[in-house]
């Protein structure tokens, strides 16, 4: 017994430092967002019309087929979880409450999803950013009940939390005048009402643990093929692209606020604006040559998807943009180069930044 004793202090001790060492190499990472992330969530949805479960999404993808990603091959999270050494995120309605996968990451993101309920109500089903922050709570219970309350804290408190939302509340609700918001609120009280939602559900996610949140600010979104035609004469639409700034101006400073009440929190603003708007004016800089249309040749009176009777282009890589909404996986490239090599989210997390490289070339 007393032989015994010393062995098996050594052996725990061991084996905490196993755990520890691995949790510092290896990032977690939960992703939260619409259609620009979501991985396979909303084939789970039968009710869901926002889908993309048939070719050619996916034709560049692992296989060459349709996972419920809306482009033609990765998504951005896809791409930042390969830059941080671990598997891309599983969706969250793929998995069981018993799934160990879930210690790794897991990806909550649905299309059509937006940080109002009510946004792409016409999609029937999907997860909101509201119910995207419930199943994190369900499976940080899940994850408590395997590790104990004290490991799933410190898991939750390293883990990254990548968040990009904000889209489709414009898009899909506040642009579209068959919808109620747009004439039942001015731009300010929109946005009034899009901070204070998005505020208590950052605070939500806080007391559930996160604190290294990386909250993806919006593209030129004036500038994507279903707004441009819109235009009447294929220019981007400015007053979108300002309604964009002034989003991100108001959640950046939502962030500040929430870091400075919320003790330990991190909460920071991944600002993609200018470079994006950048890579659409220039997109030869970046090895793009069309960034003003989209690659699969989509018809934006009934939706903008890209349909199986589609034609795509010869040149996949050479295009900013698959459908009318959503970049190519080479855009997504560019666009995760982009956050890495932001010097204010290498803070966020060790890994974050360690494997930067320029934006361009490709
Ligand atoms: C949005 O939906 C969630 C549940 O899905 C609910 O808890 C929340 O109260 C709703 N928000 C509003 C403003 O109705």
């Amino acid at each position: 017994m007393e032989a015994l004793l010393p062995t098996l202090v050594m052996s725990l001790l061991l084996s905490a430092s196993i755990v520890t060492s691995t949790e510092t190499r290896k990032p977690v990472l939960y992703v939260f967002g619409d259609s620009l992330s979501d991985v396979g969530n909303n084939n789970y949805l039968i009710f869901s019309l926002a889908k993309s479960d048939y070719p050619w999404y996916g034709i560049d993808y692992y296989g060459g087929i349709p996972t419920g990603r809306f482009t033609n091959g990765r998504t951005i999270g896809d791409i930042i979880a390969a830059k941080l050494g671990i598997p891309s995120p599983p969706p969250y309605l793929s998995l069981s409450e018993y799934d160990d996968a879930m210690l790794k990451g897991v990806n909550y993101a649905s299309g059509g999803a937006g940080i109002l309920n009510e946004t792409g109500i016409y999609f029937i089903e999907k997860l909101s950013f509201d119910d995207q922050i419930g199943c994190y709570e369900e499976t940080k219970e899940a994850i408590t009940l395997k590790l104990g309350r004290v490991a799933s804290e410190k898991l939750s408190n390293e883990a990254i939390f990548l968040v990009g939302l904000g889209s489709n509340d414009y898009i899909n609700n506040f642009l579209r005048p068959f919808l109620a918001d747009g004439h039942i609120y001015t731009l300010e009280q929109f946005e009034d009402l899009l901070m204070n939602t998005l505020g208590g559900q950052l605070t939500r996610l806080y007391f559930a643990g996160a604190r290294k949140v990386i909250f993806h600010g919006l593209s030129p979104m004036g500038c994507i093929p279903s707004q441009r035609a819109i235009s009447g004469n294929g220019q981007c639409l400015d007053y979108v692209n300002d309604y964009v700034m002034r989003f991100n101006k108001r959640v950046k400073y939502l962030l500040s606020v929430l870091n400075s009440r919320l003790p330990g929190a991190q909460m920071t603003f991944a600002d993609c604006y200018d470079s994006v708007l950048d890579l659409i004016n220039r997109p030869e800089i970046y090895g793009f040559k069309i960034s003003h249309t989209s690659c699969c040749n989509v018809d934006t009176t009934v939706g903008g998807l890209c349909l199986p009777n589609s034609n795509l282009c010869s040149n996949r890589a050479e295009y900013v943009f698959w459908d009318a909404y959503h970049p190519t996986d080479a855009a997504n490239e560019v666009l995760a180069n982009i956050l890495f090599a932001d010097p204010e989210i290498a803070k966020v997390h060790p890994a974050l930044g360690r494997n930067a490289s320029p934006p361009s070339p490709r």
